[in-house]
């Protein structure tokens, strides 16, 4: 079976084909197994567009998308060398995402459908995230952190095609905070990468309060003490020190609007100078409290729904240090751990196409799925 997929729910124009195995009963029963072939995933990204906003502008993103999405698609036909004619089943991501970008997307895989004759598959926005995981099988069931730009949730899956929201963020979403803190240090957009960059240097420069005497789990053990005096104090030494919101409460809930003001009154009690040279330690303190909250709750999730593996995605999946703590305290609690390649784990349409066919193993898309199809800006993953 051979699957073609868009996405352009934010700032990416992507398509993608992917091959798929024959869909016999055993397979079903199984999974997937192996046979999946993605043969293009076109990514046409807006960053150096957006970048000059310090963040997406949702018109500007959807005039680009429709500049753009007509010659990603030839490229993804083009680079996996596959005619409309083959095509068996189109996907589209129809939301959650900004109206105007999705509408692009989606009224591009109507027309397509309309005119080549293709059942068209409505594809949600996180359970595509979730699904760039079933590249490999997974044991089920699982418990999945998404985290996204727009999204920090918490899904319970029985298996492939059957789950349930178990938590979410109250506020911002974790990319959201990390976007957020990238700005007021003036990283830059988009902020997790250059979050994350500023905070490896950290690791990497071991450089380190003095209290950290046998170092932290994962920093050389060849520290100096840090040149800078620290603004708060653990132990009795010397650095900063950002909250861990949420983390002990009963439910699977997330709340990072906290953390993010927590970095804006650090930063506004030191000089302009000060925060130039600390901006490392800043966000490797920002990452540790984001990556720690992120983690203790979707392990003590995953004990408490019985989960066998316990799943990671969404574009904050992209960030290192997440993947290394979350992979370790998984394999500690006896769980199996499984995250998508960095590629794709921010928005692409190779998850789109792989949400599709699992959808499709549900139930048949009609011929006429596309008159069904609409843009959900909105669309709750229930
Ligand atoms: O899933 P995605 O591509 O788009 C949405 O659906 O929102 O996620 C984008 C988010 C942005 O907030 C971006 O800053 C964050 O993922 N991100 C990262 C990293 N790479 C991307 N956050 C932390 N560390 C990273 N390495
Ligand atoms: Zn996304």
């Amino acid at each position: 079976m051979i699957i073609f997929a868009l996405e352009t729910s934010c700032d990416e124009t992507s398509a993608a084909v992917l091959k798929t195995p024959d869909t016999s009963p055993s397979l079903r029963r199984r999974g997937l197994g192996g046979g999946l072939e993605l043969l293009s995933n076109i990514v046409s990204s807006q960053i150096d567009i957006h970048r000059k906003f310090g963040g997406v502008v949702p018109e500007v993103a959807a005039r680009h998308h429709l500049e753009n999405i007509l010659s990603v698609i030839d490229e993804a036909l083009n680079s996996a060398k596959i005619k409309p004619t083959q095509i068996n089943a189109m996907a589209v991501i129809s939301g959650p995402g900004l109206v105007t970008s999705l509408m692009v997307g989606v009224e591009t895989a109507k027309s397509l459908a309309f005119a080549w004759q293709k059942p068209l598959i409505s594809v949600n926005h996180m359970y595509a995230h979730i699904a760039a995981n079933f590249f490999t099988e997974i044991v089920f069931p699982a418990v999945c952190l998404v985290v996204s730009g727009g999204h920090t949730e918490l899904v319970y899956l029985k298996n492939y095609f059957e789950y349930k929201k178990i938590g979410q963020t109250v506020d911002d979403a974790a990319g959201e905070a990390f976007d957020k803190v990238a700005k007021l240090l003036n990283l830059g957009y988009p902020g997790g990468p250059a979050v994350s960059a500023e905070a490896e240097k950290f690791l990497t420069l071991k450089i380190s309060p003095p209290c950290f005497k046998e170092g932290i789990k994962g920093r050389s053990k060849n520290l100096r003490p840090h040149p800078n005096p620290p603004l708060e104090t653990r132990g009795g030494g010397c650095s900063i020190i950002f909250p861990r919101p949420m983390i002990k409460s009963d439910d699977f809930n997330f709340s990072f609007s906290g953390l993010k003001t927590a970095v804006l009154y650090a930063v506004k009690k030191m000089e302009a100078k000060e925060v130039k040279k600390r901006v490392p330690e800043i966000c490797f303190e920002f990452q540790e409290a984001v990556v720690e909250v992120l983690t203790a709750k979707t392990i003590r999730a995953a004990k408490k729904f019985g989960a066998k593996t316990v799943m990671l995605s969404g574009g904050v999946a992209a960030n290192r240090r997440l993947r290394e703590k979350l992979e370790e305290a998984a394999r500690r609690g006896g769980f199996e751990f499984s995250v998508p390649e960095f590629k794709l784990c921010t928005d692409n349409a190779a998850m789109a196409a792989i949400a599709g066919y699992y959808l499709s193993l549900k139930s048949k898309p009609r011929l006429d799925e596309w008159k069904r199809v609409k843009a959900d800006p909105n669309w709750e993953l229930t």
